[in-house]
């Protein structure tokens, strides 16, 4: 069997541990890097050993260089800071930019036309930092950048916005069919009225007060993540959700799944922007954006999360990213 490779960067929580996820698919081979060093290499080899005990064969390298890396079909960049309590994800701005900014650009040197996923955060804007860095640099088309050019955030939101549901009314999570679309911040868009339940709408099996919790819960799902670790942010679910994406398109499944993607025009307000919406997955990257029939209120919701987005990505360009 001929295996994918990927490349991890940030050997970090979330890094390692969707390093470990992959290896115990055992699809692919990983690459870990980071910059601090031995850190990776111990990781590394510390996932490796667990194959005799799982049953799994993926050889994980650790690295602090791009040697290893070289030829990867898929980069996914988690290095950066992450969130602490009382800071916002908007804060992350500057100093993840320049960490993105310089692992895109080292990343993509030794694997020309890699799929990118990228989940440092504020993830939206460095979805779009990386966009600049392959665009500008690496000659990403348009239509590149669209297709292979992506951030892991809908999946995490929605995978909440699940729980939340099945906490709530006390029903398999498997049964639970909801999404959330929007930017990944206090603004995202939970979608209420697709929100089901073997079919059933939830705003059937709940009452409104209960529902507009469970949205404001899911919206805020992260900073009540951190205020529980104080030193740090979620990374069981960030790097599951991360590895969903990844099967979709090594095993080109087509899955849909809201991921931070270049928008077209499906949505008002969102063109030109990196920004949650249905996104189609396979072996070519984002291989369709669907246009789901939003109600006014969804729309005008979006609007306005595509609106704080794009503030974002001023900041982006005004700080010369
Ligand atoms: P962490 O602090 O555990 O790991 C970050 C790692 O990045 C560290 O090991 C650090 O040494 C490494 N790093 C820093 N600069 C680097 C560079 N230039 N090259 C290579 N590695 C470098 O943080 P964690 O929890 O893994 O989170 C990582 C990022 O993912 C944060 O920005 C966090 O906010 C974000 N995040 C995003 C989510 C999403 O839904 N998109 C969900 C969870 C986290
Ligand atoms: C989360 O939503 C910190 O963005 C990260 O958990």
């Amino acid at each position: 069997m001929v295996r994918t490779k990927i490349t991890v960067i940030g050997g970090g929580n979330v890094g390692a541990t969707t390093a470990q996820r992959l290896a115990e698919k055992d699809f692919c081979d990983v690459v870990l890097v980071d910059i601090v060093e031995g850190m990776p290499q111990g990781k590394a080899l510390d996932i490796m050993q667990s194959g005799p005990i799982c049953g799994y064969d993926s050889r994980v390298t650790g690295t602090n260089n791009y040697d290893e890396t070289i030829g990867s079909a898929i980069v996914i960049v988690t290095s950066g800071l992450p969130r602490k309590p009382g800071m916002s994800r908007d804060d992350l701005l500057k100093v993840n930019a320049g960490i993105v900014q310089e692992v895109t650009r080292r990343a993509l040197t030794k694997s020309p036309g890699a799929i990118l996923i990228i989940v440092s955060n504020p993830l939206d804007a460095m979805t779009y930092v990386a966009s600049k860095v392959a665009a500008r640099e690496f000659g990403y088309t348009p239509s590149d950048i669209r297709q292979k050019i992506m951030g892991m955030a809908g999946v995490l939101d929605s995978a909440r916005f699940r729980t939340f549901i099945a906490m709530e009314l006390g029903v398999p999570v498997s049964d639970v069919d909801a999404m959330t679309l929007g930017g990944h911040g206090d603004s995202m868009v939970p979608l209420v009225r697709q929100a089901t339940v073997k079919g059933i709408p939830v705003s059937r099996l709940m009452t409104p007060d209960r529902i507009d919790a469970i949205v404001e819960r899911t919206a805020k799902g992260g900073a009540e993540i951190v205020s529980l670790l104080k030193t740090g942010s979620a990374y069981y679910a960030p790097s599951a959700s991360t590895v969903l994406m990844v099967e979709s398109i090594v095993f080109d499944k087509k899955t849909v799944l809201p991921c931070a993607v270049l928008s077209s025009g499906e949505y008002q307000g969102c063109e030109g922007l990196f920004v949650g919406l249905p996104a189609r997955l396979g072996a070519a990257g984002v291989e369709e954006v669907l246009k789901f029939d939003l109600s006014g209120s969804e729309s005008a919701m979006l609007l306005k999360s595509a609106a704080d987005v794009k503030d974002l990505c001023g900041a982006v360009d005004r700080l010369g990213f």
